[in-house]
């Protein structure tokens, strides 16, 4: 059985990601994560009603990415679910994540986006498959689209194969400082979001760094698409359009990057994939259909 762990899987492209890959891979056990337990116990539900056999292939978990205790608490239930085994997880795709359109902090945002991915890791890889075990970073194309709008050196910075955790921290506290407005340094944050981009860029910049910190485990990072749910509605109310006149896709064409990266055949480890499951640059935006990133 090949168990995976998706965060923030009681809707949106994460929910679609629980039902691809159940539906498409017998051999795949599937922990929804939710950080409100209401909330994953009706999708779960819903799922067992919908499609009765996979009742014995689902399991819940509370997690929520922003809290360390809720993070470390999610392992532990994990490690003593399945007692028997220490490494028994295949997956995890760390897909929890929050927008700029709920008006939130940077703080918030670079929290659950970027923060939230490390805690996950730091908590789960000790109990990953440590010579097959994968991971797939759901990030963004607002991570790429940001970049390209920064000053080459903060490009180099962030796409350095040799980034470190502690750089990548320092680089969000800068950006914090400048945020609040007490301090003078040399970022600018010109919107919110901006905010999202920077949280997604520094996860893209975090995957380089995981992904050659654990040379056994293959570690990537993808974006679904511009995918309708209730992360990307308000953009479309805001424009006055609905989703579909804004170009955005269902939440199961989104679930095609991240299953690519669990169950297909990337190439390498530590790249970012677009949603066409293509490799794709860090500092500029690649279309689907675009010539692959080498
Ligand atoms: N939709 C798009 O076009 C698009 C494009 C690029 C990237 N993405 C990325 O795709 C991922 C999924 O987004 P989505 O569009 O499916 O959004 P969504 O429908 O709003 O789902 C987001 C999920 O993340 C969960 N979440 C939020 N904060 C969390 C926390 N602190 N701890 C644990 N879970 C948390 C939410 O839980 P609650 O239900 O409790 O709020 C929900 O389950 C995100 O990382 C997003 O940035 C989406």
């Amino acid at each position: 059985m090949k168990r995976i762990l998706i965060t923030g899987a009681n809707k949106g492209i994460g929910l679609a990601t629980v039902t691809k890959l159940l539906d498409s891979y017998d051999e795949t056990f599937l922990l929804i994560g939710s950080r409100n337990l209401k909330k994953g116990q009706e999708a779960r539900d819903s799922l067992v009603d919908n499609y009765p056999e996979w009742k014995n292939r689902l399991d819940l978990i509370q997690i929520d990415v922003e809290q360390d205790a809720s993070v470390n608490s999610a392992a532990a239930e994990v490690r003593k679910k399945f007692n028997s085994e220490s490494n028994p997880l295949f997956g995890i795709i760390n897909n929890a994540g929050i927008g700029s359109s709920y008006g939130l902090g940077l703080e918030k945002i670079l929290q659950v986006n970027t923060y939230g991915i490390k805690r996950v890791c730091d908590a789960f890889i000790p109990i990953l498959n440590p010579s097959i075990g994968r991971i797939a970073n759901v990030t963004s194309a607002s991570g790429p689209i940001y970049l390209a709008g920064c000053r080459e050196e903060v490009k180099k910075f962030l796409t350095n194969p040799a980034v470190t955790w502690i750089e990548i921290e320092d680089f969000m506290k800068e950006h914090l400082k400048d945020n609040s407005g007490s301090e003078q340094n040399n970022f600018q944050i010109s919107g919110m979001s901006e905010a999202y981009g920077i949280s997604k860029a520094c996860a893209n910049a975090y995957t380089i760094c995981l992904a050659r910190e654990n040379p056994n485990l293959t570690i990537n990072a993808c974006t679904p698409g511009f995918i309708e749910t209730d992360l990307t509605r308000p953009i479309a109310e805001s424009n006055g359009k609905t989703p579909a006149e804004m170009g955005m896709k269902s939440p199961e064409e989104g679930t095609s990057a991240s299953e690519f990266l669990l169950m297909g055949d990337p190439i390498g480890s530590g790249h970012y994939y677009g949603s066409d499951c293509v490799r794709s640059p860090l500092d500029r935006y690649r279309a689907p259909g675009d010539p692959p990133h080498s």
